[in-house]
This record gives C-alpha cells, sequence and structure tokens, in this order.
C-alpha cells in the first residue's frame, strides 16, 4: 500500500468507482452483472521480503488499491474475480451481511473456481476497521486486504487515517507449515514459555508473575516466521507515513497474521484506543495495546508540535522479533529500526479487554439461551477443539431468532485463542464471572484458563462459522457454528 494522503485517498476512492463502472469486459463470468460493482481480484503478486523475492496473494481493485475503503449508508457492492489458478473465496471479515455472503467455504457457498467472479451486494449498516480475507489455508499466503467503513458523520477533518495490516510471512507454503505442527512433536516450533525464563529479568512484575504462574506448560508460538510484515514491509526497510506537526492520525491496525499475535507499541507517543474490531470504545489512553490475530484496533494520536519521526511497533508475543511503521514528519529524521527487540514479550492478557466500555452497550435484555463453550486441545496431536470436538464431528450452537445469546466461553487449554463469530458483533459482558458492559466486538482474546461471557442478538438467520482465528487450530478442529432454528 503506498503512503496517500487524506486528499489522494479520497480522490482515489471516487476514481475506483468510476473505474469499475467503466468497465464490463473483465472476461470473468459471474451470476448477474452489477454494473457499478467495485471490483477486487484475488491474484498474485510479487513482494520483496528480506532481499527475496516471495510470490503472495492479494484483493486488489483495477486501479491498484489493495482492499477497500466505503462508506456507511451505502451497498457493499463488489465482484469478487478469482485470477489465481486455484480455487478461493474470501471472507468480509467484520461485516455482518445475509447468510449465502460471508465468504466461508461451503457456508453456505462453494468455492470461486479459477476464472469466475462471484457478486457481492448488501447495506452496510456498519462502519469501523475491518478486513478481508481467504477463509482458507491462503489467508497464510497473504491473501487478505484491508475493508474500511467510513462514516461520512464521523470523522474530524483533520484526522489522518493511517490503514496498516500486520501478517507472519514463511517462505514455506501453509500445507508445509501445517503438515510440520501435525506431523511429530519433534517436528514442532513450538515455543512454550518455559523456554523463555532467561528473559523474564527484563519484564515489568505483572508480566513477570504471569509468566511464571504459566511457566511449566504455556504454549505461546506455534510457528517460527521467516518474517513479520506490516502492509508487506519488514521492519528493515518499513513503510514511512508523512505526518504534520501537531497534526491527529487514526491508525487503524488489523491483525491479519494467521498464527502470530502483537502488542501495538506507540513508544514515546501516547495512544488512546477508540474502537476495537471497528466498534467504538470509551478512549482508554496508553503506549501498549494487545491485538489478536483477526482483531482490529483504531488508536488515535495527537502528534507533537515538534518536527520527528516516530516508530509504531507491532511485538511479537512471547518472542523478541516485531515490525511496524514509522510516522515522519517533513523534517523528520528516520531512524532505522531492528526487527528484533532486546526481551521477549510476554503473553496478551485481559488487562485491556477488562478496562473497555461500550460506547453505545446493547440494551439491557435477559439472555433467552446461554451456551457454555469449552475451548480444548492436545498439542501433542495438534488438534484443537470446542466442547470436546472437532470441526468434523461438531456439534453446531443452537440460537432462536430474536434471542439475547450469551456463550460463556471458557479456554481450558494452555494457549491463548482470539474467538470470532461470523455475522454479528457481539459484547464483552464478563471475565471469569465478573459482570461489565465491556467492548462490542466480532473477536475476543481467550488467555489460558480463562472465562469471557459475550453477548449477541440473534438478528441475522443462518449458519454462522465461530472459531479460532489461528488459522492452523481452525483448520485441525477449533471451528463450530451458531445455527439458527428452521
Ligand atoms: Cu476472519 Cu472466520 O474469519
Ligand atoms: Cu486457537
Amino acid at each position: 500500500m503506498q503512503q496517500i494522503s487524506r486528499r489522494q485517498f479520497l480522490a482515489s476512492t471516487a476514481a475506483a468507482g468510476v473505474a469499475s463502472a467503466a468497465s464490463s469486459l473483465t472476461g470473468f463470468p459471474g451470476i448477474a452483472r452489477a454494473a457499478t460493482a467495485t471490483i477486487i481480484r484475488a491474484e498474485s503478486r510479487v513482494i520483496d521480503v528480506a532481499g527475496r523475492a516471495a510470490t503472495v496473494f492479494g484483493l486488489v481493485q483495477q486501479d491498484g488499491t489493495h482492499g477497500l475503503v466505503a462508506q456507511a449508508g451505502e451497498d457493499f457492492n463488489v465482484r469478487l474475480e478469482n485470477a489465481l489458478d486455484t480455487p478461493t473465496l474470501i471472507h468480509w471479515h467484520g461485516l455482518t451481511p445475509p447468510f449465502g455472503q460471508d465468504g466461508v467455504p461451503d457456508l453456505p457457498q462453494p468455492l470461486l473456481q479459477s476464472g469466475q467472479a462471484y457478486d457481492y451486494r448488501f447495506p452496510l449498516e456498519t462502519t469501523g476497521t475491518h478486513w478481508m480475507h481467504a477463509h482458507t489455508l491462503q489467508e497464510q499466503q497473504l491473501l487478505a486486504a484491508p475493508l474500511i467503513v467510513n462514516d461520512p458523520a464521523e470523522a474530524g477533518p483533520d484526522e489522518q487515517p493511517i490503514v496498516v495490516l500486520f501478517h507472519d510471512f514463511s517462505f514455506k507454503t501453509p500445507e508445509e507449515l501445517l503438515a510440520g505442527l501435525t506431523g511429530s512433536i519433534g517436528s514442532m516450533a513450538g515455543h512454550s514459555m518455559s523456554g523463555m525464563s532467561h528473559d523474564m529479568s527484563n519484564m515489568n512484575g505483572m508480566e513477570q508473575g504471569a509468566a511464571m504462574q504459566m511457566a511449566p506448560t504455556m504454549d505461546i508460538n506455534d510457528i517460527e516466521y521467516d518474517a513479520y510484515l506490516a502492509n508487506d514491509r519488514t521492519l528493515e526497510d518499513p513503510q514511512v507515513f508523512s505526518v504534520e506537526k501537531s497534526g491527529t492520525v487514526r491508525l487503524r491496525l488489523i491483525n491479519g497474521a494467521t498464527a502470530t499475535a502483537f502488542w501495538i507499541d506507540t513508544g514515546s507517543l501516547e495512544g488512546e484506543a477508540i474502537a476495537v474490531d471497528g466498534n467504538p470504545v470509551v478512549p482508554v489512553r496508553g503506549r501498549r495495546f494487545p491485538l489478536g490475530m483477526g482483531q482490529r484496533i483504531d488508536i488515535r494520536i495527537r502528534l507533537p508540535r515538534e518536527e520527528g519521526a516516530w516508530p509504531v511497533l507491532a511485538l511479537r508475543e512471547g518472542s523478541a522479533e516485531r515490525t511496524g511503521f514509522i510516522l515522519a514528519t517533513k523534517g523528520g529524521a528516520v531512524k532505522r529500526v531492528s526487527s528484533k527487540g532486546d526481551k521477549a514479550e510476554g503473553p496478551l492478557d485481559l488487562a485491556l479487554e477488562a478496562s473497555l466500555l461500550a460506547t453505545t452497550p446493547f440494551a439491557e435484555k435477559a439472555a433467552g439461551a446461554s451456551e457454555p463453550v469449552v475451548l480444548g486441545g492436545d498439542m501433542a496431536k495438534y488438534a484443537w477443539t470446542i466442547n470436546g470436538r472437532g470441526w468434523s464431528d461438531h456439534r453446531p450452537i443452537a440460537v432462536n431468532k430474536g434471542d439475547r445469546v450469551e456463550l460463556a466461553i471458557r479456554n481450558g487449554s494452555m494457549m491463548g485463542h482470539p474467538m470470532h463469530l461470523h455475522g454479528h458483533h457481539f459484547q464483552v459482558v464478563g471475565i471469569d464471572g465478573r459482570r461489565f458492559s465491556g467492548a462490542v466486538r466480532d473477536t475476543v482474546w481467550l488467555p489460558p484458563q480463562r472465562e469471557v461471557t459475550v453477548a449477541f442478538d440473534a438478528t441475522n438467520p443462518g449458519t454462522w462459522a465461530f472459531h479460532c482465528h489461528h488459522l492452523y487450530h481452525m483448520a485441525t478442529g477449533m471451528m463450530t457454528v451458531v445455527q439458527y432454528a428452521a
């Protein structure tokens, strides 16, 4: 993604509309040609990763824009073309489409064959920082892009949007990575907290406590990647966003990594979390914000009056590796930042989650259904479960239209899981039994041995995926569905 000013950003969005309207001769047979649809093409591209050419995928508009910026109140009106030589399907993570347009293979759409197109059209009811990604192992190959829904009424004229998608990258194929995990214990790249005990002296007291408590068995990273990327770039060659002295930026950060959770570190600048998973929260100030796979966070930063250059880092949980980008004024001196820090970071926790409050909480309503959800896993076999079952023998979570549904999600395993529900946004209403009116989200982090209760209104009939957003946990069983009664 190129560095763009707000004005260029708006201009290119307008131009994209014109370009897509004019291009009816794409050669992609679809169901029905939507004249005004924005074309998004799943295609191959080559990026440079630490000096080596890497063939990855992308989701690109005809004018080269990666991903999509849309306006709330308008329709999501997209023609997805598959220019890859294999089938694919793209999920609109964060949107709440009618069932049928959600982009999860066989729920209910079949994979989109090479050279074919699907048309999607539904009203965009919610704003926010969302994203789109393949709901297959191709997500590992960067088949993912930002999907921003602007609220025309909300954006302050002087707030500069900065959209960054994080990823984890390997020169191996996802099939090889998966085989490495399920093959044998010996070949597993498991990285347990006990293995990093020599780094604990550098942690602060709270982290140290958490690390000690978990020390014997907590697993933290399944895969050692070749690189961690921010908008396709490593920290050795980062994207530099040009910002203005005393300006305000709104970071729209997306964790598109398949198996890596990050701590966002705003360094010397204080930030203010103003939205999570696209939904506004009562602002919380800070310099470190957890971001699990699939989650998004919007952080507002007011820049100093002086010239300068400020790195914003994504620190890999349980490790010293990191990625990031730079905010720099015209005269700011950009210094090189190493992609390896000097200490391993602690695991993600629920400290921020417990302090988040929705600006618009759900209306009070008694839950019509309350379902326990227990996450489990066998690290040795690399088999992950929900309520003791994998995907092949999953038992749907049954809901009735109109009900307020609560899911008490308890993580009985020794690894963190970002749990994502499709088709709905839920509100976090409890942590370890303490009730509160927490953030509205679509993906919530479950640290080992903790319980998070979420509530949602069953207003979008269908059969909706509910799964861990760790790609390899999902692929080895940690997935079920929320199913509406007929
Ligand atoms: Cu981000 Cu089931 O997806
Ligand atoms: Cu998981």
